[in-house]
């Protein structure tokens, strides 16, 4: 009997979470309906880049604590099962309130009774409460908890061992199985009901994109005035703790921020003027950026490129990434555009950073990857990150 099957286990948050369980001696099953990514794991080699990982996944495998499989039926023999799915918007930013659902009635001809049921996925408020419905029509004794993700990419397995776990169930029984559950990665653990909790996690995206969003904004008003906002942040910042949180320009992007401060719109009638002017001004950056260039050089005679593809730095995943919109923005601006980045894998159109900075006439660093910080170039390089520290003037 495995203790913890992982449903989209071999995704950017499941992998990790099978991980992190693996390392506290549970036995996981990571079940995925993509067979790339469970042959790699099967194989010992991870799908995409997430320090610590591949030491985690060794180890993992020689312990014989982890195994992904593509077969439903792995969520039989388990006593969690942990569904962490991914929930995109659609292109109208409508989240899709049967994603959880959907998942779960493809694996409910194995659900048994006796059974925990955890929902992972970031959901739209009042999923938790349809999956208890689904569950009790299945007519099966199945608890159900909510408990939320909050790690960030690139920081998985640290974070699961630093963070508090939000745990959310409707009954005494499921919040004591569920709480349980994740105290093999934390002692604290934060309880909530499940609509609470839902809500406690488009709430942590939320806040996080709209101060985001008064960084760049903050950054557009001084660099208009012709001034350094880093310069001016680094004094708003020193010993002076109110305001330690201010963020560096950059592009906010990625798979989790904007679509979640649009299920939480979408949650409130659209009504969420904070969260849907900051998608104007972090989906606005690159075009203000292209703007900005445009006053100083001539781009229709320039080769411009662009130095990163991924949403973040050091990570390689390109979903929702600004930089595709930059890259847009210059190929109908620029003579040429040329794109490279040292970790990204699933874009063909990449070009090695060598050949990038001996064509281009100008570099623009869209995701800040370290190893742009020392580049040693001779045609001028924008940097919104203040990556080289010569300051975020565009
Ligand atoms: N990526 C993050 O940093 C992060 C952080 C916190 C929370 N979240 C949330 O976690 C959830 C998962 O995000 P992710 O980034 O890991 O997505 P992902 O796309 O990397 O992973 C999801 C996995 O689920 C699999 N899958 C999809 N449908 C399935 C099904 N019916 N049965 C089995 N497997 C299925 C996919 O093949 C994929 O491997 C989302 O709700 C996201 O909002 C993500």
């Amino acid at each position: 009997m495995l203790d913890v099957t992982i449903v989209g286990g071999c995704g950017r948050v499941g992998l990790p979470l099978g991980l992190a369980f693996a390392r506290c001696g549970l036995n996981v099953a990571l079940y995925d309906i993509r067979d790339d990514a469970v042959h790699a794991v099967n194989a010992g080699r991870m799908p995409f880049i997430e320090p610590g990982a591949p030491e985690a996944l060794a180890a993992a495998r020689d312990d014989g604590l982890l195994s992904a499989t593509l077969d439903p039926a792995s969520v039989a023999d388990t006593e969690c099962v942990v569904v962490v799915i991914g929930t995109p918007i659609d292109e109208h930013h409508n989240p899709d309130l049967g994603a959880v659902d959907r998942a779960i009635e493809e694996i409910s001809s194995h659900l048994r009774d006796g059974q925990l049921l955890v929902l992972r996925s970031t959901v739209y408020p009042g999923v938790t409460a349809v999956v208890e419905q689904q569950i009790a029509r299945l007519g099966i004794d199945v608890d159900v908890a909510f408990c939320p993700e909050r790690i960030a990419e690139g920081k998985a397995l640290a974070e699961f061992a630093e963070l508090p776990q939000i745990v959310a169930a409707r009954s005494p029984r499921a919040l004591e199985r569920a709480a349980k559950l994740f105290s093999n990665l934390t002692h604290e653990i934060v309880y909530l009901e499940p609509e609470e909790a839902e809500l406690a996690k488009l709430f942590t995206n939320a806040w996080r994109y709209v101060k985001f969003a008064a960084a760049n904004q903050l950054f557009m008003m001084a660099n208009d005035f012709g001034l350094d906002y880093e310069r001016v942040r680094q004094a708003v910042i020193y010993n002076y703790p109110r305001a330690a949180d201010l963020p560096g320009a950059g592009f906010a992007a990625g798979p989790c921020l904007f679509k979640d401060t649009m299920q939480l719109a979408a949650f409130n009638t659209n009504n969420f003027g904070l969260g849907q002017a900051s998608v104007m001004i972090n989906e606005g950056l690159p075009l203000y950026v292209v703007a900005c260039l445009e006053r100083s050089y001539d781009l229709a005679e320039l080769t411009v490129g662009v130095l990163g593809m991924a949403f973040k730095g050091e990570s390689d995943d390109n979903r929702s990434s600004l930089s595709y919109k930059l890259k847009r923005i210059l190929r109908f601006k620029a003579r040429d555009v040329l794109c490279t980045d040292p970790y990204v894998t699933v874009d063909r159109d990449l070009l090695p950073l060598e050949e990038v900075c001996r064509r281009a006439d100008l570099l623009v660093i869209a995701a800040p990857h370290r190893i742009y910080a020392d580049l040693v170039v001779d045609v001028p390089v924008v940097d919104i990150w203040n990556l080289r520290g010569d300051g975020v003037r565009v």
